[in-house]
């Protein structure tokens, strides 16, 4: 009599995905399946909803830089579900915060975080910030001091609408129109996140999230950028690990068309040299000598015919990338910026849903 092997123990069930009175400060906060979860709600929410699962429940929005895409998409998210968005933005319309525990506060700023904060979250079930980097020092931005001194003193869930170097809702918009673009299994598909030329050394938010999210998708990414302007060696280590636990990977290209070489998606983006950060007088020379990294319609030809072509907006034309190209056919910029809508609404409701 021969012996069966002995049966494997069944699956464990999949958990059902629970979101409820949870942060997001970054998308390594998100499992793959609340990845998945929450972009399958997003595109549930193209239809409009008239029964109001909200309706009752406040945010407040708290800008402590401009914004036109996320300020939008978290009012309107909040009102298509029934609930309501207070918009504040300190400095301007409110008092000016200090952030410093300790400090002696007789100098501009009149209210603390803590208190500023401590009384939004006795109002409000959920709060939303936009914090940019201070660009004066590497390790500071990297802490995200501005952030975790809100998430600290808030008592409620808190959404990061863009910090010193995340911008998570901007990276579930984007993953959600590559899908749409490329299919939903995107490992392995060549994305080259491309460098850009600007007037102004810009934060590492949006480029790192460009590499959280490509990476946790499994996919095959270029980073095209001058020398001196790599990100951070750590940084590229982490979200290695994570593309090629995945079946993807990432490297580094200092020539441009061979880093955008046969690409299926070209995500332009500038960002200051972080081998200069805080040196920024410094930095100008090689930004300068980088002028010629537009991203123009002959430098796309060198992708994969119809490749798509991604910016998170505002962009700069003709400096960062040409009219054509962020007009032209494989554009997909319109698409990630209806996608923050739908992946404000999806976050707003999976997490504040009773
Ligand atoms: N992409 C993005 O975050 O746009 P805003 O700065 O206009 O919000």
């Amino acid at each position: 009599m021969t012996q069966s092997a002995p049966a494997s123990p069944p699956p464990a069930p999949a958990r059902p995905v629970d979101l409820r009175g949870r942060s997001l400060l970054s998308l390594d906060d998100l499992s793959d399946a609340e990845v998945d979860h929450l972009l399958a709600t997003a595109r549930a929410l193209q239809e409009p909803i008239s029964s109001g699962p909200l309706r009752g429940v406040s945010v407040a929005l708290v800008f402590l830089n401009p914004s036109l895409r996320t300020r939008v998409a978290a009012e309107v998210a909040m009102a298509d579900l029934g609930g309501h968005a207070a918009v504040l933005s300190p400095g301007n319309d409110a008092w000016k915060w200090e952030f410093r525990r300790g400090a002696v506060m007789d100098g501009d700023a009149v209210e603390h975080v803590r208190d500023a904060i401590g009384t939004l979250s006795t109002m409000v079930r959920g709060l939303g910030l936009r914090c940019f980097a201070g660009m004066r020092s590497w390790k500071e931005d990297a802490a995200e001091p501005v952030l975790r001194a809100v998430a600290e003193a808030a008592r409620c869930p808190v959404y990061n609408l863009e910090s010193a170097q995340d911008h998570p809702l901007q990276s579930l918009a984007d993953l959600l129109a590559l899908r749409d673009a490329l299919g939903a299994d995107l490992r392995g598909k060549p994305l080259a996140l491309t460098w850009a030329p600007h007037p102004k050394p810009l934060p590492m938010a949006v480029p790192h999230a460009v590499l959280r999210m490509a990476s946790r998708a499994g996919m095959a990414v270029r980073v095209c950028c001058p020398e001196g302007f790599e990100p951070d060696g750590a940084f590229l280590g982490s979200v290695r690990r994570a593309a090629e636990e995945r079946g993807g990977s990432v490297s580094v290209h200092h020539d441009q068309a061979e880093g955008l070489s046969g690409a299926a998606a070209v995500y332009a983006k500038s960002w200051g040299a972080p081998s200069f950060y805080g040196r920024w007088e410094e930095e100008r020379t090689p930004r300068a000598a980088a002028a010629g990294w537009t991203v123009t319609r002959e430098r796309m030809a060198a992708a994969a015919p119809r490749a798509r072509f991604l910016h998170c907006l505002p962009v700069r034309r003709n400096v960062v990338a040409a009219d054509d190209v962020v007009e032209g056919p494989g554009s997909l910029v319109l698409n990630q910026a209806r996608n923050r809508l739908l992946v404000q609404k999806a976050v707003f409701l999976e997490t504040l849903r009773p």
